[in-house]
Protein backbone atom coordinates (compact mmCIF):
# COMPACT_ATOMS: atom_id res chain seq x y z
CA UNK A 1 0.00 0.00 0.00
CA UNK A 2 1.08 3.80 -0.61
CA UNK A 3 0.12 6.25 0.78
CA UNK A 4 0.93 9.83 0.63
CA UNK A 5 0.12 12.54 3.29
CA UNK A 6 -0.25 16.43 2.96
CA UNK A 7 -0.59 19.38 5.23
CA UNK A 8 -1.52 22.42 3.45
CA UNK A 9 1.47 24.77 2.80
CA UNK A 10 1.53 27.36 4.85
CA UNK A 11 1.75 31.47 4.60
CA UNK A 12 4.97 32.74 5.73
CA UNK A 13 3.67 36.33 6.47
CA UNK A 14 3.89 35.59 10.31
CA UNK A 15 5.21 33.66 12.10
CA UNK A 16 3.18 30.24 13.41
CA UNK A 17 0.65 29.42 15.80
CA UNK A 18 -0.67 26.16 17.33
CA UNK A 19 -3.46 26.19 14.26
CA UNK A 20 -1.05 25.25 12.00
CA UNK A 21 0.80 22.31 14.06
CA UNK A 22 -2.23 21.34 14.16
CA UNK A 23 -2.70 19.77 11.09
CA UNK A 24 1.15 19.05 11.01
CA UNK A 25 0.46 16.78 13.84
CA UNK A 26 -2.59 15.51 12.24
CA UNK A 27 -0.27 14.39 8.93
CA UNK A 28 2.26 12.83 11.16
CA UNK A 29 0.16 10.65 13.33
CA UNK A 30 -1.08 9.22 9.89
CA UNK A 31 2.06 9.10 8.22
CA UNK A 32 3.61 7.01 11.16
CA UNK A 33 0.72 5.00 11.52
CA UNK A 34 0.85 3.93 8.31
CA UNK A 35 4.24 3.00 8.31
CA UNK A 36 3.68 1.12 11.65
CA UNK A 37 1.12 -0.78 9.48
CA UNK A 38 4.39 -1.95 6.85
CA UNK A 39 3.32 0.92 4.04
CA UNK A 40 5.13 2.75 1.89
CA UNK A 41 4.30 6.43 3.39
CA UNK A 42 5.29 9.76 2.04
CA UNK A 43 4.66 12.86 4.07
CA UNK A 44 4.90 16.34 2.52
CA UNK A 45 4.64 19.73 4.57
CA UNK A 46 6.18 22.63 3.27
CA UNK A 47 4.98 27.04 3.79
CA UNK A 48 3.73 28.86 0.31
CA UNK A 49 5.59 31.74 -0.43
CA UNK A 50 4.25 33.94 -2.82
CA UNK A 51 1.44 35.22 -1.52
CA UNK A 52 1.47 39.27 -1.82
CA UNK A 53 1.76 40.26 1.44
CA UNK A 54 4.85 38.56 1.80
CA UNK A 55 5.67 41.15 -0.71
CA UNK A 56 4.26 44.01 1.26
CA UNK A 57 5.89 43.31 4.49
CA UNK A 58 8.93 42.28 2.81
CA UNK A 59 9.18 45.58 1.51
CA UNK A 60 8.04 47.53 4.87
CA UNK A 61 11.44 45.90 5.99
CA UNK A 62 13.29 47.13 3.31
CA UNK A 63 13.69 43.19 1.87
CA UNK A 64 13.27 41.41 -0.91
CA UNK A 65 10.68 39.49 -1.15
CA UNK A 66 13.26 36.01 -1.22
CA UNK A 67 14.94 37.58 1.85
CA UNK A 68 12.34 38.07 3.52
CA UNK A 69 10.77 34.31 3.36
CA UNK A 70 14.91 33.21 3.86
CA UNK A 71 14.42 34.98 7.55
CA UNK A 72 11.32 33.57 8.66
CA UNK A 73 11.86 29.96 7.18
CA UNK A 74 13.55 28.88 10.33
CA UNK A 75 10.63 29.48 12.33
CA UNK A 76 8.27 27.38 10.04
CA UNK A 77 10.40 24.52 9.60
CA UNK A 78 11.21 24.24 13.54
CA UNK A 79 7.49 23.66 14.05
CA UNK A 80 7.75 20.55 12.29
CA UNK A 81 11.46 19.41 13.81
CA UNK A 82 10.45 20.42 17.55
CA UNK A 83 7.02 18.08 16.91
CA UNK A 84 8.88 15.46 15.85
CA UNK A 85 6.86 15.48 12.61
CA UNK A 86 8.48 12.97 10.20
CA UNK A 87 7.81 14.70 7.08
CA UNK A 88 9.98 13.13 4.27
CA UNK A 89 10.34 16.90 2.60
CA UNK A 90 9.31 20.04 3.45
CA UNK A 91 8.75 22.67 0.38
CA UNK A 92 9.19 25.93 -0.28
CA UNK A 93 7.16 27.49 -3.23
CA UNK A 94 10.76 29.68 -4.20
CA UNK A 95 12.12 26.01 -4.99
CA UNK A 96 13.26 25.65 -8.40
CA UNK A 97 11.98 22.93 -8.65
CA UNK A 98 8.26 23.54 -7.65
CA UNK A 99 8.37 26.68 -10.02
CA UNK A 100 9.37 25.29 -13.14
CA UNK A 101 6.96 22.38 -12.37
CA UNK A 102 4.16 25.01 -11.80
CA UNK A 103 5.06 26.36 -15.54
CA UNK A 104 4.56 23.32 -16.91
CA UNK A 105 1.23 23.06 -15.09
CA UNK A 106 -0.55 25.97 -15.85
CA UNK A 107 0.89 25.67 -19.74
CA UNK A 108 -0.70 21.77 -19.79
CA UNK A 109 -3.79 24.06 -19.09
CA UNK A 110 -3.29 26.31 -21.54
CA UNK A 111 -2.39 23.81 -24.20
CA UNK A 112 -5.70 22.28 -23.05
CA UNK A 113 -7.56 25.39 -24.10
CA UNK A 114 -8.79 26.19 -20.33
CA UNK A 115 -7.01 29.34 -20.01
CA UNK A 116 -8.01 33.15 -21.71
CA UNK A 117 -7.34 36.24 -21.20
CA UNK A 118 -10.41 38.70 -18.90
CA UNK A 119 -10.89 41.18 -16.79
CA UNK A 120 -11.51 40.80 -13.16
CA UNK A 121 -12.73 43.61 -10.32
CA UNK A 122 -14.41 42.88 -7.25
CA UNK A 123 -13.26 42.86 -3.50
CA UNK A 124 -9.79 40.78 -2.87
CA UNK A 125 -9.12 39.73 0.63
CA UNK A 126 -5.56 39.35 0.69
CA UNK A 127 -5.02 37.01 3.97
CA UNK A 128 -7.65 34.29 2.42
CA UNK A 129 -5.93 35.77 -0.99
CA UNK A 130 -8.92 35.13 -2.53
CA UNK A 131 -12.13 37.62 -3.75
CA UNK A 132 -15.20 37.76 -2.26
CA UNK A 133 -18.47 38.04 -3.22
CA UNK A 134 -20.38 41.08 -1.69
CA UNK A 135 -22.60 38.78 -0.24
CA UNK A 136 -19.61 36.99 2.08
CA UNK A 137 -18.68 40.08 3.73
CA UNK A 138 -20.02 40.64 6.97
CA UNK A 139 -20.01 44.73 7.80
CA UNK A 140 -17.92 45.20 4.97
CA UNK A 141 -15.04 42.92 6.36
CA UNK A 142 -13.90 39.01 5.28
CA UNK A 143 -16.00 36.97 7.98
CA UNK A 144 -12.50 35.10 8.28
CA UNK A 145 -9.94 37.66 8.91
CA UNK A 146 -12.23 40.47 10.05
CA UNK A 147 -10.17 42.72 8.06
CA UNK A 148 -11.33 45.25 4.93
CA UNK A 149 -10.76 43.51 2.04
CA UNK A 150 -9.36 45.83 -1.41
CA UNK A 151 -10.44 46.66 -4.53
CA UNK A 152 -8.79 45.30 -7.35
CA UNK A 153 -9.07 45.44 -11.33
CA UNK A 154 -6.73 43.43 -13.31
CA UNK A 155 -6.35 42.14 -16.89
CA UNK A 156 -5.69 38.77 -15.53
CA UNK A 157 -5.58 34.79 -17.35
CA UNK A 158 -8.65 32.81 -16.18
CA UNK A 159 -9.34 29.33 -16.34
CA UNK A 160 -12.37 27.83 -17.15
CA UNK A 161 -13.41 26.26 -14.46
CA UNK A 162 -17.16 26.26 -14.87
CA UNK A 163 -16.20 24.25 -18.08
CA UNK A 164 -15.60 21.37 -15.14
CA UNK A 165 -18.45 21.36 -13.19
CA UNK A 166 -20.27 18.24 -15.12
CA UNK A 167 -16.90 16.52 -14.66
CA UNK A 168 -16.92 17.20 -10.63
CA UNK A 169 -20.04 16.30 -10.18
CA UNK A 170 -19.49 12.81 -11.51
CA UNK A 171 -16.40 12.47 -9.51
CA UNK A 172 -18.19 13.15 -6.50
CA UNK A 173 -21.03 11.10 -7.83
CA UNK A 174 -18.69 8.31 -8.49
CA UNK A 175 -16.71 8.29 -5.12
CA UNK A 176 -19.11 9.66 -2.22
CA UNK A 177 -16.31 9.39 0.43
CA UNK A 178 -14.10 11.75 -2.08
CA UNK A 179 -14.23 14.06 0.61
CA UNK A 180 -14.39 13.17 4.31
CA UNK A 181 -16.38 13.92 6.73
CA UNK A 182 -19.58 13.89 4.82
CA UNK A 183 -21.29 16.74 5.47
CA UNK A 184 -18.27 18.57 4.02
CA UNK A 185 -18.51 16.35 0.93
CA UNK A 186 -21.90 18.06 1.01
CA UNK A 187 -20.72 21.55 1.36
CA UNK A 188 -18.11 20.65 -1.40
CA UNK A 189 -21.06 19.22 -3.73
CA UNK A 190 -23.88 21.52 -3.47
CA UNK A 191 -21.06 24.42 -4.16
CA UNK A 192 -20.39 22.59 -7.40
CA UNK A 193 -24.14 22.23 -8.04
CA UNK A 194 -24.98 25.77 -7.74
CA UNK A 195 -22.61 26.85 -10.93
CA UNK A 196 -19.07 27.68 -10.75
CA UNK A 197 -17.42 30.51 -11.87
CA UNK A 198 -14.12 30.81 -13.78
CA UNK A 199 -11.35 32.11 -11.79
CA UNK A 200 -8.38 33.95 -12.38
CA UNK A 201 -4.66 31.79 -12.15
CA UNK A 202 -2.61 35.26 -12.45
CA UNK A 203 -1.57 38.70 -11.04
CA UNK A 204 -0.78 41.90 -13.13
CA UNK A 205 2.08 44.07 -11.59
CA UNK A 206 3.31 42.27 -9.51
CA UNK A 207 6.83 40.48 -9.54
CA UNK A 208 7.11 38.28 -6.76
CA UNK A 209 5.94 35.12 -8.33
CA UNK A 210 5.74 32.36 -10.89
CA UNK A 211 6.18 34.00 -14.36
CA UNK A 212 3.48 32.82 -16.32
CA UNK A 213 5.15 30.88 -19.14
CA UNK A 214 3.42 32.79 -22.18
CA UNK A 215 2.67 35.71 -20.71
CA UNK A 216 6.20 36.70 -18.66
CA UNK A 217 4.60 40.41 -17.44
CA UNK A 218 2.10 38.72 -15.08
CA UNK A 219 2.90 35.65 -12.32
CA UNK A 220 0.94 32.84 -11.09
CA UNK A 221 -2.32 33.90 -8.74
CA UNK A 222 -0.78 32.29 -5.31
CA UNK A 223 -3.45 29.61 -5.18
CA UNK A 224 -2.68 28.22 -8.64
CA UNK A 225 0.86 28.02 -7.79
CA UNK A 226 0.46 26.61 -4.36
CA UNK A 227 -1.81 23.97 -4.98
CA UNK A 228 0.50 22.28 -7.51
CA UNK A 229 2.89 21.51 -4.56
CA UNK A 230 1.47 18.36 -3.83
CA UNK A 231 2.59 16.75 -7.27
CA UNK A 232 5.33 19.14 -7.74
CA UNK A 233 7.44 17.95 -4.60
CA UNK A 234 6.87 14.83 -6.18
CA UNK A 235 9.39 15.40 -8.97
CA UNK A 236 12.40 16.93 -6.88
CA UNK A 237 12.47 16.17 -3.89
CA UNK A 238 14.02 12.77 -4.36
CA UNK A 239 16.98 13.93 -6.96
CA UNK A 240 17.34 11.39 -9.66
CA UNK A 241 14.18 9.85 -8.70
CA UNK A 242 10.38 10.42 -9.89
CA UNK A 243 8.12 9.57 -7.31
CA UNK A 244 5.18 10.89 -9.18
CA UNK A 245 4.29 7.31 -10.30
CA UNK A 246 5.05 5.90 -6.83
CA UNK A 247 2.60 8.28 -4.80
CA UNK A 248 0.44 9.56 -7.08
CA UNK A 249 -2.47 9.72 -6.79
CA UNK A 250 -2.43 7.90 -3.35
CA UNK A 251 -2.33 11.48 -1.79
CA UNK A 252 -4.85 12.73 1.09
CA UNK A 253 -4.74 16.05 1.58
CA UNK A 254 -5.47 17.16 4.90
CA UNK A 255 -6.96 20.97 5.24
CA UNK A 256 -8.87 23.22 8.01
CA UNK A 257 -12.16 24.28 6.43
CA UNK A 258 -11.30 27.41 5.67
CA UNK A 259 -9.57 26.27 2.37
CA UNK A 260 -12.21 23.71 1.41
CA UNK A 261 -13.14 25.18 -1.99
CA UNK A 262 -9.34 25.80 -3.34
CA UNK A 263 -8.88 21.86 -2.75
CA UNK A 264 -12.19 20.15 -3.20
CA UNK A 265 -13.29 22.77 -6.43
CA UNK A 266 -10.64 24.25 -7.64
CA UNK A 267 -7.54 21.67 -7.08
CA UNK A 268 -9.41 18.46 -9.37
CA UNK A 269 -10.60 20.76 -11.88
CA UNK A 270 -6.98 22.05 -12.40
CA UNK A 271 -5.55 18.55 -12.39
CA UNK A 272 -8.05 17.32 -14.65
CA UNK A 273 -7.36 20.68 -17.01
CA UNK A 274 -3.50 19.63 -17.01
CA UNK A 275 -4.10 15.77 -17.63
CA UNK A 276 -3.01 14.34 -13.54
CA UNK A 277 -5.08 11.89 -11.81
CA UNK A 278 -7.31 13.55 -9.28
CA UNK A 279 -6.28 13.06 -5.49
CA UNK A 280 -7.39 9.71 -3.96
CA UNK A 281 -9.21 11.78 -0.23
CA UNK A 282 -9.27 15.02 0.76
CA UNK A 283 -10.24 15.51 4.77
CA UNK A 284 -11.31 18.54 6.23
CA UNK A 285 -10.84 19.47 9.55
CA UNK A 286 -12.55 22.51 11.85
CA UNK A 287 -11.00 25.47 13.20
CA UNK A 288 -9.18 25.35 16.79
CA UNK A 289 -10.94 28.37 18.40
CA UNK A 290 -9.46 29.76 21.30
CA UNK A 291 -11.89 31.74 23.49
CA UNK A 292 -14.34 30.77 20.65
CA UNK A 293 -12.12 32.33 17.81
CA UNK A 294 -9.94 31.36 15.48
CA UNK A 295 -6.75 31.26 16.40
CA UNK A 296 -4.93 33.47 13.55
CA UNK A 297 -2.55 36.10 13.54
CA UNK A 298 -4.58 38.91 12.43
CA UNK A 299 -7.14 37.59 15.50
CA UNK A 300 -3.92 38.34 17.97
CA UNK A 301 -4.86 35.53 19.97
CA UNK A 302 -1.79 33.36 18.70
CA UNK A 303 -0.66 30.24 20.90
CA UNK A 304 2.78 29.88 19.92
CA UNK A 305 3.15 26.08 19.78
CA UNK A 306 7.57 25.97 20.50
CA UNK A 307 6.75 27.72 23.98
CA UNK A 308 4.37 25.14 24.40
CA UNK A 309 6.44 22.59 23.54
CA UNK A 310 9.14 24.14 25.94
CA UNK A 311 7.31 23.83 28.92
CA UNK A 312 5.50 20.60 28.16
CA UNK A 313 7.36 18.79 25.54
CA UNK A 314 6.17 17.92 22.06
CA UNK A 315 4.23 14.54 22.86
CA UNK A 316 1.85 16.60 25.47
CA UNK A 317 1.65 19.05 22.33
CA UNK A 318 0.25 16.39 20.27
CA UNK A 319 -1.86 14.44 22.48
CA UNK A 320 -3.70 17.67 23.80
CA UNK A 321 -3.93 18.66 20.17
CA UNK A 322 -5.66 15.39 18.86
CA UNK A 323 -7.71 15.12 22.49
CA UNK A 324 -8.98 17.85 23.10
CA UNK A 325 -11.37 18.83 19.63
CA UNK A 326 -12.76 16.03 18.21
CA UNK A 327 -10.72 16.37 14.78
CA UNK A 328 -13.27 17.04 11.87
CA UNK A 329 -14.99 18.93 14.21
CA UNK A 330 -14.29 23.17 15.48
CA UNK A 331 -13.26 23.03 18.91
CA UNK A 332 -12.56 25.64 21.57
CA UNK A 333 -9.56 25.45 23.73
CA UNK A 334 -7.52 26.52 26.72
CA UNK A 335 -4.33 26.93 28.04
CA UNK A 336 -5.87 25.59 31.48
CA UNK A 337 -7.47 22.48 29.76
CA UNK A 338 -4.16 22.05 28.73
CA UNK A 339 -2.58 21.85 32.00
CA UNK A 340 -5.75 19.84 33.51
CA UNK A 341 -5.14 17.23 31.01
CA UNK A 342 -1.63 16.72 31.57
CA UNK A 343 -2.04 16.23 34.98
CA UNK A 344 -4.58 13.91 35.21
CA UNK A 345 -4.74 11.79 31.88
CA UNK A 346 -0.77 12.13 30.55
CA UNK A 347 0.69 12.28 33.92
CA UNK A 348 -1.53 10.08 36.37
CA UNK A 349 -3.43 7.63 33.84
CA UNK A 350 -0.34 6.77 31.60
CA UNK A 351 2.70 7.81 34.00
CA UNK A 352 1.50 6.73 37.32
CA UNK A 353 0.78 3.34 35.30
CA UNK A 354 4.25 2.79 33.69
CA UNK A 355 5.89 3.80 37.15
CA UNK A 356 3.82 1.68 39.16
CA UNK A 357 3.89 -1.52 37.28
CA UNK A 358 8.08 -1.25 37.00
CA UNK A 359 8.34 -0.29 40.49
CA UNK A 360 6.42 -3.52 41.24
CA UNK A 361 7.75 -6.10 38.55
CA UNK A 362 11.68 -4.72 40.39
CA UNK A 363 9.76 -5.13 43.75
CA UNK A 364 7.85 -8.01 43.99
CA UNK A 365 10.03 -10.01 41.04
CA UNK A 366 13.29 -8.49 41.71
CA UNK A 367 13.09 -6.98 38.09
CA UNK A 368 12.33 -10.55 36.61
CA UNK A 369 8.78 -11.25 34.48
CA UNK A 370 8.10 -14.50 33.52
CA UNK A 371 6.28 -15.21 30.02
CA UNK A 372 2.72 -15.89 32.10
CA UNK A 373 -0.27 -15.36 29.39
CA UNK A 374 -3.10 -16.78 30.27
CA UNK A 375 -6.46 -17.35 28.73
CA UNK A 376 -9.16 -15.80 31.41
CA UNK A 377 -6.74 -12.44 31.85
CA UNK A 378 -8.80 -9.77 31.73
CA UNK A 379 -6.34 -7.24 29.84
CA UNK A 380 -6.47 -10.01 27.44
CA UNK A 381 -10.13 -8.77 26.87
CA UNK A 382 -9.10 -5.30 27.11
CA UNK A 383 -6.49 -5.36 24.13
CA UNK A 384 -8.61 -7.87 22.33
CA UNK A 385 -9.83 -6.36 18.78
CA UNK A 386 -7.87 -2.56 19.97
CA UNK A 387 -5.41 -2.80 16.70
CA UNK A 388 -8.26 -3.70 14.23
CA UNK A 389 -10.19 -0.28 16.20
CA UNK A 390 -7.74 1.74 16.24
CA UNK A 391 -6.29 0.88 12.42
CA UNK A 392 -10.23 1.48 11.16
CA UNK A 393 -10.89 4.57 12.85
CA UNK A 394 -7.80 6.25 11.93
CA UNK A 395 -8.77 4.63 8.45
CA UNK A 396 -11.70 7.72 9.08
CA UNK A 397 -9.12 10.07 10.24
CA UNK A 398 -11.21 9.63 13.56
CA UNK A 399 -7.94 10.39 15.29
CA UNK A 400 -9.59 11.15 18.23
CA UNK A 401 -11.95 8.50 18.40
CA UNK A 402 -8.82 6.24 18.17
CA UNK A 403 -6.91 7.62 20.70
CA UNK A 404 -9.97 7.45 23.36
CA UNK A 405 -10.20 3.63 22.07
CA UNK A 406 -6.34 3.54 23.12
CA UNK A 407 -7.51 5.57 26.37
CA UNK A 408 -10.01 2.98 27.62
CA UNK A 409 -6.89 0.54 27.89
CA UNK A 410 -5.06 2.78 29.92
CA UNK A 411 -8.05 3.22 31.98
CA UNK A 412 -8.81 -0.59 31.80
CA UNK A 413 -5.18 -1.19 33.17
CA UNK A 414 -5.44 0.89 35.94
CA UNK A 415 -8.58 -0.34 37.34
CA UNK A 416 -6.76 -3.80 36.94
CA UNK A 417 -4.12 -2.44 39.41
CA UNK A 418 -6.81 -1.58 41.95
CA UNK A 419 -8.96 -4.62 41.40
CA UNK A 420 -5.62 -7.45 40.94
CA UNK A 421 -3.98 -5.61 44.18
CA UNK A 422 -0.52 -7.02 43.28
CA UNK A 423 0.65 -5.51 46.89
CA UNK A 424 -1.74 -7.75 48.74
CA UNK A 425 -1.00 -11.37 46.17
CA UNK A 426 2.96 -10.58 47.04
CA UNK A 427 2.19 -10.74 50.54
CA UNK A 428 1.29 -14.57 49.88
CA UNK A 429 3.95 -16.42 49.12
CA UNK A 430 1.00 -19.33 47.85
CA UNK A 431 -0.11 -16.41 44.98
CA UNK A 432 2.91 -16.50 43.80
CA UNK A 433 1.57 -17.70 40.35
CA UNK A 434 -1.48 -15.07 40.47
CA UNK A 435 1.16 -12.46 41.58
CA UNK A 436 3.23 -13.13 37.97
CA UNK A 437 0.15 -13.25 35.90
CA UNK A 438 -1.39 -10.29 36.84
CA UNK A 439 2.35 -7.93 36.53
CA UNK A 440 2.75 -9.70 33.38
CA UNK A 441 -0.51 -8.80 31.91
CA UNK A 442 0.34 -5.36 33.42
CA UNK A 443 3.38 -4.65 31.47
CA UNK A 444 1.96 -6.79 28.04
CA UNK A 445 -1.10 -4.23 28.42
CA UNK A 446 1.14 -1.45 29.00
CA UNK A 447 3.29 -2.45 26.00
CA UNK A 448 0.28 -3.05 23.69
CA UNK A 449 -0.64 0.81 24.70
CA UNK A 450 2.98 1.58 23.54
CA UNK A 451 3.11 0.39 20.24
CA UNK A 452 -0.73 2.19 19.42
CA UNK A 453 0.16 5.13 21.20
CA UNK A 454 3.88 5.16 19.03
CA UNK A 455 1.93 7.45 16.08
CA UNK A 456 0.07 9.93 18.64
CA UNK A 457 3.34 9.94 21.49
CA UNK A 458 6.57 8.78 19.70
CA UNK A 459 8.58 10.21 22.45
CA UNK A 460 6.64 8.19 25.31
CA UNK A 461 5.92 5.24 23.53
CA UNK A 462 9.78 4.42 23.36
CA UNK A 463 10.05 5.50 26.57
CA UNK A 464 7.46 3.15 28.11
CA UNK A 465 9.22 0.27 25.97
CA UNK A 466 12.89 0.92 26.70
CA UNK A 467 11.48 0.86 30.86
CA UNK A 468 9.73 -2.66 30.06
CA UNK A 469 12.90 -3.89 28.38
CA UNK A 470 11.23 -3.88 25.12
CA UNK A 471 13.22 -2.27 21.90
CA UNK A 472 11.85 0.96 21.34
CA UNK A 473 12.05 0.52 17.42
CA UNK A 474 9.61 -2.49 17.73
CA UNK A 475 6.35 -0.55 17.21
CA UNK A 476 5.29 -2.66 14.16
CA UNK A 477 1.72 -3.21 14.20
CA UNK A 478 1.10 -6.43 14.89
CA UNK A 479 2.36 -6.15 18.30
CA UNK A 480 -1.08 -4.57 19.30
CA UNK A 481 -2.35 -8.18 20.11
CA UNK A 482 -2.32 -9.71 23.62
CA UNK A 483 0.49 -12.42 25.21
CA UNK A 484 3.35 -10.88 23.07
CA UNK A 485 5.78 -9.63 25.82
CA UNK A 486 8.65 -12.38 25.89
CA UNK A 487 10.21 -13.03 29.40
CA UNK A 488 12.51 -10.15 30.52
CA UNK A 489 15.00 -9.73 33.08
CA UNK A 490 16.07 -6.76 34.84
CA UNK A 491 13.21 -4.33 34.97
CA UNK A 492 13.38 -1.46 37.27
CA UNK A 493 11.34 1.31 38.36
CA UNK A 494 10.71 3.85 35.73
CA UNK A 495 11.58 7.85 36.51
CA UNK A 496 8.34 9.58 35.74
CA UNK A 497 7.20 9.75 31.86
CA UNK A 498 5.17 13.13 32.56
CA UNK A 499 7.13 15.42 35.52
CA UNK A 500 4.63 18.14 37.80
CA UNK A 501 4.93 21.44 36.09
CA UNK A 502 4.06 24.25 37.98
CA UNK A 503 4.80 27.18 36.41
CA UNK A 504 2.38 28.26 34.19
CA UNK A 505 3.33 28.95 30.46
CA UNK A 506 4.54 32.00 29.09
CA UNK A 507 2.40 31.55 26.26
CA UNK A 508 -1.27 31.50 28.76
N1 LIG B 1 -1.16 28.89 1.98
C1 LIG B 1 -2.50 28.45 2.10
C2 LIG B 1 -2.64 26.97 1.83
C3 LIG B 1 -2.15 26.52 0.51
S1 LIG B 1 -2.24 24.79 0.34
C4 LIG B 1 -1.99 24.52 -1.26
C5 LIG B 1 -3.01 28.73 3.51
N2 LIG B 1 -2.07 28.91 4.44
S2 LIG B 1 -2.36 29.20 5.99
O1 LIG B 1 -1.07 29.52 6.58
O2 LIG B 1 -3.38 30.16 6.16
O3 LIG B 1 -2.76 27.83 6.60
C6 LIG B 1 -4.08 27.40 6.60
C7 LIG B 1 -4.12 26.03 7.22
O4 LIG B 1 -3.48 26.04 8.49
C8 LIG B 1 -5.52 25.54 7.52
O5 LIG B 1 -6.15 24.98 6.41
C9 LIG B 1 -5.24 24.53 8.59
O6 LIG B 1 -4.72 23.38 8.00
C10 LIG B 1 -4.17 25.22 9.41
N3 LIG B 1 -4.73 26.11 10.40
C11 LIG B 1 -4.43 27.43 10.57
N4 LIG B 1 -5.11 27.92 11.63
C12 LIG B 1 -5.86 26.95 12.16
C13 LIG B 1 -6.75 26.87 13.23
N5 LIG B 1 -7.00 27.88 14.04
N6 LIG B 1 -7.38 25.69 13.44
C14 LIG B 1 -7.16 24.59 12.65
N7 LIG B 1 -6.32 24.64 11.63
C15 LIG B 1 -5.66 25.79 11.36
O7 LIG B 1 -4.20 28.73 3.71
Amino acid sequence: MRYYVTTPIYYVNATPHIGHAYTTIAADILARHHRQRGEDVFFLTGVDEHASTVARIAAEQGLEPKEYADRILGAWQEVPHRLNATNDFFIRTSDDGHKAFVQDFLQRMYDAGDVYQGVYAGWYCVRCEAFKTEAELVDGKCPVHEIEPEWIEEKNWFFRLSAYQGRLLELYDERPDFVLPAFRFNEARSFIAGGLQDFSISRAGQPWGVPIPWDRGQVAYVWADALVNYLSALSYARPGEDLQDRYWPAVRHLMAKDIIRFHCVYWPAMLLSAGYAVPHQLFVHGWLLLDDRKISKSLGNVVDPLELIDVYGADAVRFWSIRAVSFGQDGSVSIESFQERYERELANDLGNLLSRVTAMIARYLDGDLPHRPSDGSAVRALVDGLGDDVAGRLDQYDLTGALERIWEVVRGLNKHVEERAPWRLAEDASRRVELEETLYDLADGLRVVAVALAAYLPETSARILDALGADPEEIGWDGVDYGLTPTRTGIAAASPLFPRIDTPTAAA
